[in-house]
């Protein structure tokens, strides 16, 4: 069948696609039907269904006769490591971990925090959370102890697991003091962390309340899978919204399950047994879906790559990985891309690799340039297919499903939404508009399976988030238009979410760190165009009256306070002390202005601006550090 057949069959009945796709997925009772609507605009699916994540990960394919298989490949260049990880081997390890957590009291329902880099134990614990039932929250390594101290204190984990170190190019980061640290800040204390000691740094650990991974598993009873109810949370997974505080994005159990295996073929183009690899981080949704979860379920092999596209040690690193591992579906961010042709422009490097095992190359996470693309598809010689999701949805939203039928590609645009999804371009007042229309990216309701059904802890913030202001639609956050076709384009947010190498932060969080900077009276934070990372944030700071201090002091100190609340990961390095900030009568400071001016971009000063003479200086403060040419 044609995508158009399937696109077609899943909008005349749902219900019944659904139902099929969860014939996929092994369940200790299925579910008497897909979708629970008793509290729309609240939906739920699956919801009498009984099943366990872990097991139609692991074990199910262990009892079907592949637990030979490789389930796992770890290559580390950063540590020059590699290894390799069958099915029967994980179910083992993981079943023991889960009965080591168990005995320690952790149940189904508990919240667990898990905090470790792009290692193989970080996938093991997160399987070990869902073989209990128990629900983990993963937290990025380049978020620093305040941001894991706020998680903390939000999802109130029993137990923290987490590694001694992470390793970046030229230094060792200290996971253990951020973790100290981040338990002494918040008001919440878990009631054990497990510590998994790398040969790179053993870490100290606190009597009574620490435990050694290894250590804590010795003599104890493996863990059997606890079947959980289709509408269980699997996990939460925070993501950055307007304001500094995080939102706590809950997965279900079962749409997730489905949902993810039915993306394996149709649109990554595998079959069981293959090469899968996706290269991010487990800390990010594209990590929780397609480094560990999606391949396992679907039977294929994963790749856990701890090292960057450069640097580790050169250019060629991802080649090789495909190469050597027989990888058929790549999947990264376009700015790991745009890092290895700034590096190799003529594609020297993928000279001396046999890559023809790959089939295609999936990028995601922000806008596709039309540069990379082209660059990709010269130099990878395969077909490049740019895919737009969240966090929120989990999997494709607008995409190109390849498993089904390659569809033309439209350099620019994702291509077309995905069964599950009606995707509408909304005005202000939420009527849909015309072809080719630039409009906020809306999805009328409900969304399918897998999604977050709401924020944990959080259901009103939810509501106001996503549902209040076009009724009936779920709101993404991210405006752009869609052609005669029906091909979609992402242009802009429609908040202040920015995306700093594929990584999704807030400016509102940056600003309440400024803020909060005793010389500072006023600030912004803006998203500017960067030819590496796709943006980054420059700072606005107008100072309290009467500070004299040097200008790059207080710059320093902006970037060190960034650093240190929210973390490496913010690459917030810039900061431009100005008198004033442009701003609407009405007292709205003009960062959408702001951002026009760096990027050099024409404009029009909004009719309600206060005091237009203030765009020059903004100019000029910009152009110092070479933007707004
Ligand atoms: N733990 C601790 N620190 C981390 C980290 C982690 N897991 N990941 C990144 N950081 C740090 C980096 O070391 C860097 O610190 P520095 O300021 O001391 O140099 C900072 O956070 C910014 O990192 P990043 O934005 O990744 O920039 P970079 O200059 O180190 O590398 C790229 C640039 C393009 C090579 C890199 O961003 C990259 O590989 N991006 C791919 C992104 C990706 O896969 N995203 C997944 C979303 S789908
Ligand atoms: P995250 O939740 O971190 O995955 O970030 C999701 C956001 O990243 C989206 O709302 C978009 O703003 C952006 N994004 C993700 N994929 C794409 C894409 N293919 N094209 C353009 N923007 C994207």
């Amino acid at each position: 069948m044609a995508y158009k057949d399937i696109y077609d069959s899943w909008k005349a009945d749902p219900e019944a696609f659904w139902m099929q796709a969860s014939e996929a997925i092994d369940w200790t009772r299925k579910p008497s039907k897909a979708l629970f609507d008793d509290n729309a605009p609240l939906y739920e699916w699956y919801n009498d269904g009984l099943v366990n994540t872990c097991y139609n990960a692991v074990d199910r394919h262990v009892e079907s006769g592949h637990g030979e298989q490789t389930a796992i490949i770890y290559d580390s260049p950063i540590t020059q490591t590699k290894r390799e990880i069958s099915y029967v081997e994980l179910r083992n390890r993981v079943a023991t971990l889960a009965g080591a957590l168990r005995a320690k009291g952790v149940e189904k329902g508990d919240r667990v925090i898990i905090y470790m880099p792009m290692i193989p134990e970080a996938l093991e614990a997160m399987l070990a959370c869902t073989r209990l039932g128990a629900i983990h929250s993963v937290v990025f390594g380049g978020f620093a102890a305040s941001e894991l101290a706020v998680r903390i204190d939000d999802c109130t984990p029993k137990a923290i697991i987490a590694a001694s170190c992470g390793i970046e190019p030229g230094r060792v980061v200290h996971y253990k003091p951020l973790l100290d640290g981040a338990i002494e800040q918040a008001s919440h204390k878990p009631d054990f962390c497990v510590i998994f000691q790398r040969e790179q740094e053993v870490a100290d650990l606190i009597e009574g309340r620490d435990v050694n991974w290894h250590g804590f598993q010795y003599g104890v009873e493996p863990a059997e899978c606890v079947p959980v109810e289709g509408n269980h949370p699997a996990y939460i997974l925070y993501t950055s919204g307007t304001t500094g505080a995080p939102k706590g994005v809950l997965r279900p159990t079962g749409g997730h399950l489905v949902a993810l295996n039915w993306t394996m073929k149709n649109i990554y183009n595998v079959d069981p047994g293959d090469v899968f690899w996706a290269a991010s981080d487990v800390g990010w949704v594209v990590g929780h879906s397609y480094i560990c979860y999606a391949p396992l379920i679907h039977r294929n092999t994963t790749v856990v790559f701890e090292g960057k596209p450069i640097g580790t040690p050169d250019a060629g690193t991802f080649w090789r990985v495909i190469s050597e591992h027989n990888v058929r579906s790549f999947f990264t961010a376009p700015t790991a891309l745009r890092a290895i042709k700034r590096e190799d422009p003529k594609g020297e490097e993928i000279q001396k690799y046999d890559i023809s095992c790959l089939r295609a190359l999936y990028l995601a996470g922000e806008r596709a340039d039309p540069d990379t693309i082209e660059w990709a598809q010269k130099v990878m010689q395969v077909p490049v297919y740019d895919h737009w999701w969240q966090t929120e949805t989990g999997y494709t939203i607008v995409g190109n499903p390849a498993g089904i039928e390659a569809l033309p590609v439209k350099i620019g645009s994702p291509t077309l939404p995905m069964p599950g999804y009606d995707v509408h371009i909304l005005d202000e007042d939420g009527h849909p508009m015309q072809p080719g229309k630039l409009g906020a990216i809306a999805i009328k309701l409900p969304l399918p399976p897998g999604t977050l059904p709401s924020l944990w802890n959080a259901e009103a913030r939810y509501l106001k988030s996503y549902l209040t202001t076009f009724p009936g639609y779920y709101e993404t956050g991210d405006a752009g238009l869609i052609d005669e076709d029906g091909y979609l384009y992402i242009m802009a947010r429609t908040d202040d979410v920015i995306n700093v190498a594929g990584h999704r932060l807030s400016t509102g969080a940056m600003e309440e760190v400024l803020a909060s900077h005793p010389d500072v009276a006023e600030c912004a934070v803006v998203g500017v165009s960067d030819q590496l990372k796709g943006q980054v944030p420059i700072g606005f700071v107008c100072l309290s009256k009467g500070v004299n201090r040097p200008h790059a002091d207080i710059a320093a100190e902006c970037a060190r306070l960034v650093r240190d609340r929210i973390g490496p990961v913010a690459a917030f390095k810039l900061t431009l002390v100005v008198d004033r900030l442009p701003k609407t009568r009405s007292g709205k400071i003009l960062r959408g202005t702001i951002v026009k001016i760096a990027d050099s971009d024409t404009f029009k000063p909004p009719a309600t601006i206060d005091d237009p003479a203030i765009l020059d200086e903004i100019k000029e403060a910009l152009q110092t550090i070479g933007y707004a040419r």
